[in-house]
């Protein structure tokens, strides 16, 4: 594992070794060995909540993921859903990781308000992930600990204002006072460089983690994520205004068809839609059908790697890039070097 490169907000608020955080990947797709892998190669992972539904297998599968990791710090995604029963089925699951020392949330889907004082009165650290910084900075004024921003680029849902990374980065940076962790579309080390020159703290990844060896999805899925280019990556879902970023495949084109008709009755979607047949996808590596998050971030998946080896090349790339910066400074006169 690399030395600890860079020092920033982030790292130190999460007590991690380098900026790099795993975003959740849902259902059930970053589960305790993935997270534990990721942690243990220096970064931070989140459990997804609503990936088990039962507070007894949530309960172990934390556990699981604490002795994977030795103690180390982990953490959880909460989707804060707006359906009825949302909030307490999700009061019910902070009670599960409040008891079991989770160390940092990263909510996701609408404001964190009816949950942010049971966490926050834990010591839960939360970073709440927006898809605009107008979201993050109502965030900040409700006392999240951190903002996790991304951009359209993103796997999964970038929002409907189709705002970049690059330009969400360096206009957060200019409004926002708490952490800022920056995603979508990061696979690399120089864009690590390049957000945290920007004053951000951390990059979140989603897509390009798909290969990484610990995983446990079927090993052609990961094969399609190493071949693709990330010109395979679509959204979806536009006609509803629930923007969905995923892989090219038959059910993506079925919602595209929808969204080219215009079509705002979302069960003329749900057939294609339906979560049943992303978990299915990953389980059997066909995947033809199934909502699968995915992003352009792909084409910087080359390879199924432990999560350390894909930690160390990023860190190895951010320090050349960080070291090609510091060579494009002029010699100035004064300059003892200069003379
Ligand atoms: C397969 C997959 C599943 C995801 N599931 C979730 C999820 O359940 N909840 C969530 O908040 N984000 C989810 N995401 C989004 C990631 O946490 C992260 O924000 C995003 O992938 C970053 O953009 P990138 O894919 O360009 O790296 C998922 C991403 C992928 C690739």
């Amino acid at each position: 594992m690399r030395p600890a490169l860079f020092r920033t907000r982030i790292t130190e608020l999460l007590g991690i070794r380098h900026p790099i955080l795993a975003g959740g990947m849902g259902p059930r797709v970053s589960d305790a060995r993935y997270v534990a892998a990721v942690v243990n190669a220096g970064g931070m992972g989140f459990i997804v909540a609503a990936g088990f539904p039962d507070p007894d297998e949530f309960r172990s599968e934390l556990r699981r993921c604490r002795e994977l990791t030795a103690g180390r710090p982990f953490g959880v995604n909460l989707y804060l859903s707006r359906q009825a029963g949302g909030v307490e089925r999700l009061r019910r699951q902070i009670g599960v990781l409040i008891d079991e020392g989770v160390a940092c949330v990263e909510t996701a889907g609408a404001n964190p308000e009816p949950v942010l004082p049971l966490l926050r009165e834990a010591g839960v650290k939360v970073l709440h992930k927006v898809p605009a910084v107008r979201y993050a900075r109502t965030a900040v004024k409700l006392g999240v600990d951190a903002v996790i921003i991304v951009g359209n680029d993103c796997g999964g849902h970038p929002g409907i204002h189709g705002i970049g990374s690059i330009v969400q980065a360096a206009h957060a940076t200019q409004v926002i006072d708490v952490p800022i962790v920056i995603g979508g579309g990061i696979g690399t080390g120089r864009q690590l460089a390049a957000v945290l020159a920007m004053g951000a703290d951390a990059v979140v990844m989603g897509t390009r983690m798909l290969v990484t060896e610990e995983l446990w999805i079927h090993p052609a899925a990961k094969d399609l994520v190493v071949q693709g280019d990330g010109t395979e990556s679509v959204i979806v879902k536009k006609a509803l205004r629930d923007h969905h970023r995923v892989y090219r495949n038959e059910s993506a084109e079925a919602a595209l068809a929808l969204d080219d008709a215009k079509v705002t009755d979302f069960e003329q979607y749900r057939p294609h839609v339906m979560g049943s047949l992303t978990h299915e996808a990953f389980v059997t590596g066909d995947m033809r059908t199934g909502m699968l998050d995915y992003g352009p971030a792909a084409v910087f998946a080359d390879a199924v790697e432990p999560a350390e080896v894909i930690f160390d090349r990023l860190i190895d790339d951010a320090s050349a890039a960080a070291e090609r910066l510091a060579a494009l400074r002029p010699v100035s006169e004064c300059d003892p070097r200069g003379s």
